[in-house]
């Protein structure tokens, strides 16, 4: 009964709460600076849909700065007068001190960051509040402040990577001359160095952190709606006070293109991908098949019924998240595809992409960095994988050794897939053979052939320029930590 009631007062409640969410205000709400044309309030459901302040109030460090920017060129253009620019900028470093202090207090009324920011300059230093907006559009504001966020993202995210190579390259020094296999197909190839396959996540990353990385370039900031405007503002000053190049040449290509997001976003996008391979790699080496690693207690997780096991749920995750990632750059893509040439409430959208693509490789770095700073390597599983002779990890060594002889090397291929073929019969590894069989195969086989038969031998021999020997890693390890620090 009493269970019964309850729920009829919520459903009475929700109802309630419904019809309070779905019916326009009356006249427009105060504090409201857009909408002086209208006659009555809006209505409570588009201004859900319509309202980004709690999705871009973390740009108002970038928005108070170009309005601290804006504020100082009005004054120094004698479009306001100094003493209302300066008292702009006080009011608005004091509208950051809110934010840094989180004090500040959003409003009903503030639909976005920008109005925020301006609305509460203006409730604290009164009518000079109101000459901020000139020249300006939130048009070229936002355009603006992304890419000013872009600019320290894509530096965090950069911060982020390098610990992460950090932690692969610790594992380098540490288990880097482990022999094991490196796989094509997933299937046993030839024997590399543990150290080689670290590396090759640190270049990976690399190579994506060159792609997220962002420089201020062309300012958006004066192209106003998109049309620019006819009063005598500076955009090289603004350009300048906000560490931009110049001011961008055209102002409806500043306010209407995404492009910088998606640079930067195709590089987060690349950082994930890589990440979830390395995901991959953790997930197979952690198991019982591979038992290449084991991962420590810190990061590995249980099961609710089977108390044995040991998961690697974050390796998974990290494979899995990757989608928010690049998912995120297919969705600015398609905000942007259609649109005619002009800003539309569409790119608003921008944002949630970018954010969410950034906290998700933020998070993703994170979790990286952990689990490699907690895993420890089996050298025994990974060389037994290496030696195991029904795998014939040397046969290209021998083929190697016939073309040292003069032997073509398609010749030696098919010379050696004979051999293999053989040894697989007779249950054995190519070292297992005996001579003769060698020497039926091809003729300018010899009793040298059984010295490139080793693992180590092979590993060292792979001296190539950016080979796996132990060598080439240690002096690559090397050049890492000289670049890493
Ligand atoms: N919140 C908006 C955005 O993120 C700011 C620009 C709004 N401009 C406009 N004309 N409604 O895109």
């Amino acid at each position: 009964m009493a269970a019964r009631s309850k729920k009829a007062a919520k459903r009475r409640a929700s109802k309630k709460t419904a019809a309070k969410r779905t019916s326009p205000k009356k006249g427009a709400a105060e504090g409201d600076l857009l909408r002086g044309r209208f006659a009555g309030g809006i209505h409570p459901a588009l201004d859900r849909i319509n309202r980004s302040y709690d999705t871009d109030c973390r740009m108002w460090p970038q928005d108070i700065a170009g309005s601290i920017a804006h504020a100082t060129m009005l004054g120094a253009q004698g479009i306001v007068s100094k003493a209302a620019a300066r008292r702009m900028v006080k009011g608005l470093q004091k509208v950051a001190a809110e934010f840094a202090s989180r004090t500040f207090k959003p409003k009903p009324s503030d639909e976005d960051i920008h109005m925020a920011v301006e609305r509460r300059l203006t409730e604290l230093i009164g009518p000079d509040g109101a000459r901020l907006h000139t020249a300006r559009s939130r048009n070229d504001q936002v355009a603006t402040d992304v890419r000013l966020y872009l600019a320290s993202a894509s530096e965090s995210i950069e911060m982020y990577v390098q610990q992460t190579q950090r932690a692969l390259l610790a594992l380098a020094e540490r288990d880097g001359e482990y022999v094991l296999p490196f796989y094509t197909h997933l299937q046993r190839a030839q024997p590399v160095v543990l150290g080689h396959v670290l590396l090759a996540y640190i270049e990976m990353l690399e190579r994506d952190i060159v792609t997220a990385r962002y420089e201020l370039d062309d300012c958006p900031l004066g192209s106003c709606a998109g049309a620019g405007t006819s009063l005598p503002i500076d955009r090289r000053l603004t350009a300048k006070l906000l560490g931009f190049k110049r001011p961008s040449p055209n102002s409806l290509e500043a306010v209407s293109s995404r492009s910088d997001i998606a640079r930067v976003l195709s590089g987060f996008a690349a950082i994930g991908v890589t990440l979830s391979r390395l995901g991959a790699d953790l997930v197979l080496w952690s198991s019982r098949e591979f038992g290449f690693a084991r991962l420590g207690d810190s990061v590995s997780t249980g099961s609710s019924i089977m108390p044995q096991k040991r998961n690697p749920d974050g390796a998974e995750l990290l494979r899995a998240k990757a989608t928010r990632v690049t998912s995120a750059l297919g969705r600015l893509f398609e905000v942007q595809r259609g649109l005619p040439m002009g800003y539309f409430k569409d790119l608003q959208e921008d944002k949630t992409a970018l954010f969410e693509a950034e906290d998700a490789v933020e998070e993703m770095l994170e979790v990286a960095c952990a689990m490699l700073g907690d895993i420890a390597f089996d050298e025994q599983r990974m060389r037994a994988a290496v030696e195991d002779p029904s795998g014939y990890l040397l046969a290209t060594e021998a083929a190697d050794f016939l073309v040292r002889a003069g032997v073509p090397f398609r010749e030696a291929h098919e010379a050696v897939g004979g051999l293999v073929r053989a040894a697989e019969k007779a249950g054995v590894g190519l070292e297992g053979l005996p001579l003769e069989t060698f020497r039926t195969a091809h003729k300018k086989f010899d009793a040298n052939v059984m010295k490139v038969l080793t693992a180590d031998g092979a590993v060292k021999a792979r001296k190539v320029f950016g080979g796996p020997s132990p060598a080439n890693v240690r002096r690559q390890v090397v050049r890492w930590r000289k670049k890493l620090g």
